[in-house]
């Protein structure tokens, strides 16, 4: 069968001049939702029950005669789960399963106060409480008498019950054609969208008070701060496979997670929306100066600012969480606690990843590595697209190309190297294939509306998908990452899931209809925001199980959901070689950091297109200070290993490499403390300078940890560059020339194409590797070098646990020297005793056999 290629298109019309993708006008739940009443729901205070899960109230919707059923649950971590569902629905509505890692400790609650309007319930030392008020139902949730938040503020609760279908006889015949089956039956340009349940659609809107900052609500093409939707399209979240995306658009792409992050100088606030659904969040930013839009404008009181906030979801139940902070570093681990930690990666992952599509062959491959010691450039892993399969038939190999795949494997792993491989989510139908003949047998594959499997086109042409949100679907596919299973598979392959939105050349909006039924009957459309984390997991339990429980896995992603933080790293597909792309790369990484996304990367270079060698050098600048780090290109592009572009281009790229190995250390401790507590590595300024207005709206600047700031050059043809140094008080040591600076300014700093702003912390102490070696395995036999900068009360302290092997520590100024910067700081004080830093700098391998997770 011929292959299918990908349609170069992304929100560029198609031959009828209709857009792919859809706005929101396009979709019938937000329009209901958006044109629809505002209902006049009302607590019925008297139903009120306490329990050890919290308390529980009936609500009353009287036009339409709806009674629903509210759960509040505050939880010892300082979070408040509110849980709307139907009464009694005809059938259960889908609840996202497998994201919240436990379910927090419920407080016991009691009753503070309460009259006929409302109920104050308190718990534990009583600094917070909850009020929910009979009519017009709200609920708010205060700390010490001020309320922070109010949920149902514009009285935009939403909640559609399920029905019977329309002139249907028994359940599951067919809908009759009238008018009412309008709202059973959705069309967006040929696709007809039949939608089983009616209309199931929720909706709920949370007021912030006193928050002008709002951010988080990965993935968009835009900066950090959310945007104040009034002026155009609400947020998407809904998995898509958008080519060459466009910028500063709120369109969803490849992965979601419903967390926004509120911001100001004395509170951080999340408001976590546990929906796997096509959901749409509106934002709306009131400054505290109110006009009353007339003109001349007339100034009113001043008041508090506020944001208010409106979900809107196709199906499921309202369930919300409300992490209160109040400070960044606490609401990061309320978010660990709930969805899970940042798996710690193998060390291996964290060093410099050469990818293209495709490394032709076997030879190929190692010309390519063998440029890599020629040049002095350090790399651990080679990635192979999908030409290196047998007509894109996953865990096959194309025998012509790559004869001697093992063969390969253990050469790269003679330097101790790796190899990832693609691994995608559809299966091409080939009834002579063994692999899809076990999948179909064992009912893998997801089904049509009418119980058949599902086909839609995708790399190998017509294919089909497997379920993974089935567990014995997950449990099958990991054993096909055995060594015995995989053949030419080796332990030091590892594994890239793409096109796992999932990609459908040929589905609306180029994915799976959302009318395509999941295991357990449930339609697509519950739980399409769910399909790439799922089959992120299956594919990391594969690999844990291939080393016999004993080794870190390394998945790469392409779709992803809240959680995929325990299962490894994501990237921000497919991207452009231009200046922009670069440029957006930084919001887009620090929000999926702020939503617990934090091992993430964009392509170095840009995916699509060639870039300019200036372009190229800035791209891995930018880069080697990001999460993870993989030069990327397509097929239609030109070659573009870093040596192929003249001695300054080379030596530009080497030494930016060798900086980021050097910097392993600090990484891998940086990315040790997300696993531990929560907190990204990569931080916007706000995370580190919570009070300091000046830092709300950065995004082209960032901490790496607690001690770097980075502002990677993204400007063709400067000459120089404006740098924040945030935080009146502190000092800041240029890394490369030692030069300190005051902090609480913005200064003009000239740069060439050499230049990488980055500066340490006064008062941190960061452990670099004495060299960088050819790949991290190399590096880990080299002595480490401890940077201590000094504050301006001339202190550097060390409150983290660095990760270090057997190598020599040395914290004498002498073993310094190689360093100015060092030789700055060192030679003034090192307030360390010696025994002390031995104890702290306990030995975490770097590259550990255990895994992490028991
Ligand atoms: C789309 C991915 O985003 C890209 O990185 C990959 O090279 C192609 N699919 C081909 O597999």
């Amino acid at each position: 069968m011929a292959e299918a290629s990908q349609p170069i298109v992304s929100v560029i019309p198609d031959d009828e001049g209709k857009e792919k993708f859809k706005k929101s006008d396009h979709v019938a739940f937000y329009r209901r939702q958006m044109e629809g009443p505002n209902f006049q729901h009302r607590a019925l205070l008297d139903t009120m029950v306490l329990t050890e899960k919290g308390a529980r109230f009936k609500l009353l919707e009287p036009d339409t005669q709806t009674t629903l059923l509210l759960s509040v649950s505050p939880c010892k971590n300082d979070t408040v789960r509110i849980l709307i569902d139907e009464l009694q629905p005809i059938k259960a509505r889908y609840r996202v399963p497998d994201v919240i890692t436990e379910e927090p400790h419920v407080e016991q609650l009691r009753v503070e106060r309460q009259s006929k309007d409302s109920v104050t319930l308190s718990w534990s030392s009583g600094r917070h409480q909850v009020c929910v008020w009979h009519f017009p139902f709200r609920l708010e949730i205060l700390c010490e008498d001020k309320a922070m938040v109010t949920f149902n503020a514009k009285g935009k609760l939403w909640l559609e019950a399920l029905q019977d279908p329309p002139g249907a006889t028994s359940r599951g015949s067919e809908l009759q054609e009238d008018h009412t089956s309008v709202l059973w039956k959705e069309t967006f340009r040929q696709f007809v969208d039949i939608q089983a349940n009616g209309p199931s659609s929720i909706g709920a809107d949370l007021c912030l008070h006193g928050f002008s900052h709002v951010y988080g609500l990965p993935e968009h093409a835009d900066g950090l701060q959310l945007r104040d939707t009034r002026d155009g399209e609400p947020y998407r979240l809904y998995n898509l496979d958008v080519f060459a995306y466009d910028l500063y658009s709120r369109l969803g792409l490849y992965g979601s997670v419903p967390l926004l992050v509120a911001h100001k100088p004395d509170r951080t606030l999340g408001v976590f929306w546990l929906n796997a659904s096509e959901t749409f969040v509106n934002v709306h930013y009131s400054p505290s100066d109110h006009q009353d839009g007339q003109t001349p404008p007339v100034k009113r009181r001043r008041v508090e600012p506020q944001t208010d906030v409106h979900w809107l979801s196709e199906s499921g139940v309202i369930d919300c969480v409300v992490l209160l902070g109040p400070s960044p570093q606490q609401l990061f681990t309320q978010y660990a606690q709930l969805t899970g930690y940042q798996a710690l990666p193998p060390l291996f992952a964290l060093g410099y990843h050469q990818c293209r599509w495709n490394y032709d062959d076997e030879a190929d491959v190692k010309a390519v590595d063998a440029g890599f010691d020629r040049h002095g450039i350090p790399y651990d892993v080679i990635w192979l697209d999908i030409e290196h399969t047998d007509g894109k038939r996953y865990f096959t190999w194309d025998s012509a190309l790559f004869p001697e795949p093992a063969g390969l494997q253990r050469h790269l792993e003679k330097k101790k190297r790796k190899l990832v491989v693609i691994s995608d989510p559809h299966i091409k139908v080939d009834p002579d294939w063994l692999l899809y003949c076990e999948a179909r047998d064992g009912r893998h594959f997801v089904k049509n509306r009418q119980g058949q499997i599902y086909q839609g086109s995708c790399w190998p042409g017509e294919s089909s998908y497997l379920d993974f949100s089935s567990s014995d679907t997950r449990a099958w596919y990991s054993r096909c990452f055995g060594l015995d299973k995989y053949k030419g598979s080796t332990p030091s392959l590892f594994v890239w899931n793409d096109m796992n939105e999932p990609s459908v050349f040929d589905g609306p909006e180029q994915t799976m209809p959302k009318d395509a039924v999941h295991y357990g009957g449930w339609e697509h459309r519950e739980l399409h925001n769910l399909y790439g984390f799922y089959q992120h997991m299956a594919t990391v339990e594969g690999l844990i199980t291939r080393s016999g429980g004993l080794e870190r896995p390394f998945v790469l992603s392409r779709s992803f959901f809240a959680g995929s933080q325990r299962l490894g790293a994501i990237w921000t597909g497919d991207n452009v070689a231009s200046w922009e792309y670069l440029r957006i790369s930084i919001p887009m990484l620090l929000s999926l950091s702020v939503a617990g996304i934090v091992f993430c990367g964009a392509d170095v270079g840009g995916f699509v297109q060639d870039p300019e060698p200036e372009l190229l050098v800035r791209w891995y600048q930018a880069g080697a200070l990001q999460p993870f780090f993989r030069g990327h290109s397509a097929k239609e592009t030109k070659r573009r290993e870093p040596w192929l572009f003249g001695e300054e281009v080379t030596a530009a790229i080497r030494t930016v490499i060798q900086q980021r190995y050097c910097l392993l250390p600090y990484w891998y401790t940086v990315f040790h403390q997300a696993h531990t507590s929560g907190l990204p590595p990569l931080r916007p300024l706000w995370v580190e300078f919570p009070r300091e207005q000046s830092t709300l709206t950065v995004d082209n600047q960032y901490m790496i940890g607690g001690a770097l700031l980075a502002c990677p050059v993204t400007e063709a043809g400067v000459e120089e560059v404006k740098v924040l140094m945030p935080g009146s008080g502190e000092v800041w040591y240029d890394v490369h020339s030692a030069k300190a600076y005051n902090g609480g300014r913005t200064l003009s700093l000239p740069v060439t194409l050499d230049t990488v702003p980055v500066f340490q912390r006064g008062g941190s102490v960061v452990c670099r590797s004495a060299g960088s070696g050819s790949c991290t395995a190399e590096l880990q036999q080299l002595p480490l070098s401890i940077t201590v900068a000094l504050n301006s009360q001339l202190t550097g302290s060390c409150t983290w646990t660095t990760a270090i092997p057997s190598a020599t520590v040395t914290t004498r100024p002498s073993a310094c020297a190689g360093s100015p910067c060092c030789q700055a700081v060192c030679s003034a004080v090192l307030p360390v005793k010696e025994e002390e830093e031995e104890e702290r700098l306990t030995a975490l391998p770097l590259y550990s056999q255990s895994p992490s997770w028991e």
